[in-house]
């Protein structure tokens, strides 16, 4: 049966870093609110000419690098973003153009924070119908740009950066020993949107907006949306939480991540945690988490990765993968 296999993952982090310290000297805030509330500590911040799309191309190239492929190999780009370098074309054409590919295709996909998991999903579904052979699925951002610099209580949240994984359809036995994506859950409910959302675009302000957020509410929904579709993921491929070498949750906050893993009974130290040192990077804490996983080498060839994201609209999902 043809599965989309895991190739390769890469990232890349603008070398700006900004630490709790340094926000507490532009917003009323403290390190120990910071960290105390959310787990973070710094998240980088890119330079203006650090776009979405630089940022997901260096990430896509440190994927390929890793995968042993040449940007020829690809023949679907998918990124996932909510911080487009422009309204149109959308980045993944740029990304696409900066690796040289001209074959193919290339397009984005605007989930939020579920961004990452909704590329996969997308691109299982166009591997495993044997429509393309290479993914490469990009999740970057440039939520900085989003900010309200003066909103204590949303600026100290969110960072930069761009990570991408390489996936290729393979054909594998058809077992639960398979490699490649075992299952993906995505779901929405736009009832949500005053919830988490940006008040600026071309159809309202004619402005970019700032990124505004009810905390406590999408705090009290995200638990038990993640939960949710982690528990399709183990119920449509009979695996439980014991089952799991790693969960690779998105990245919002530390609270968040606890309170999932406890009560879905994945022990705390199966956890990939990155948000303290990237804040919440949207559609890119996914790929930037799994390959800092990769590179210091905790996921291997032949672990069981669960993904799984919650964000804007709302929108969440899951995805279930054998390394
Ligand atoms: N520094 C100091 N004080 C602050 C700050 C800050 N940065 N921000 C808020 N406060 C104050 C508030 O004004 C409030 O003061 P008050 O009691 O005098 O009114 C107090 O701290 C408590 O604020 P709460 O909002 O009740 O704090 P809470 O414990 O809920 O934590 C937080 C806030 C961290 C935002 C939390 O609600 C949360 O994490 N929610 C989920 C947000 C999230 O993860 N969003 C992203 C998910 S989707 C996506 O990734 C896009």
């Amino acid at each position: 049966r043809l599965r989309s296999v895991v190739r390769g993952c890469g990232s890349y982090l603008p070398p700006r870093v900004v630490t709790n310290a340094e926000l507490a000297g532009l917003v009323d805030t403290s390190d120990e609110w910071i960290v105390q509330r959310t787990g973070i500590s710094q998240r980088h911040i890119a330079a203006d000419d650090e776009t979405t799309s630089v940022l997901g191309l260096r990430a896509a190239q440190a994927a390929l690098a890793d995968a042993g492929l040449e940007a020829s190999d690809i023949d679907l780009v998918i990124c996932a973003t909510s911080t487009p370098d422009f309204t149109f074309p959308a980045t993944a054409t740029q990304i696409q153009a900066g690796l040289g590919i001209t074959h193919g295709v290339a397009f984005d996909l605007q989930a939020v924070c579920s961004g990452f998991v909704f590329g996969v999903t997308t691109a299982d579904k166009f591997l495993t119908s044997g429509s393309h052979k290479r993914a490469l699925v990009v999740g970057a951002e440039t939520f900085s740009r989003l900010l309200d610099w003066e909103d204590r209580t949303t600026c100290v949240l969110f960072g930069d950066g761009a990570g991408a994984i390489v996936l290729e359809a393979q054909e594998q036995p058809g077992e639960a020993s398979d490699r490649g994506v075992l299952t993906t859950h995505i779901r929405s409910d736009g009832r949500h949107r005053q919830k988490l959302y940006v008040d600026g675009g071309p159809g309202s302000t004619k402005t970019v907006g700032h990124l505004r957020m009810e905390g406590k509410e999408v705090f009290r929904h995200a638990v038990g949306m993640i939960t949710d579709v982690i528990e399709d993921a183990f119920a449509a491929t009979g695996t439980s939480a014991d089952d799991l070498t790693w969960f690779v949750p998105h990245q919002a906050n530390r609270r968040i991540i606890n309170a999932s893993a406890d009560k879905l009974g994945i022990a705390r130290d199966k956890v990939v945690v990155t948000v303290d040192q990237h804040g919440n990077t949207s559609a890119a804490s996914i790929p930037l988490a799994l390959a800092a996983a990769r590179a210091d080498g905790r996921i291997q060839q032949g672990d069981l990765v669960m993904i799984e994201a919650m964000g804007g609209g709302f929108t969440w999902g899951s995805a279930l993968i054998r390394w």
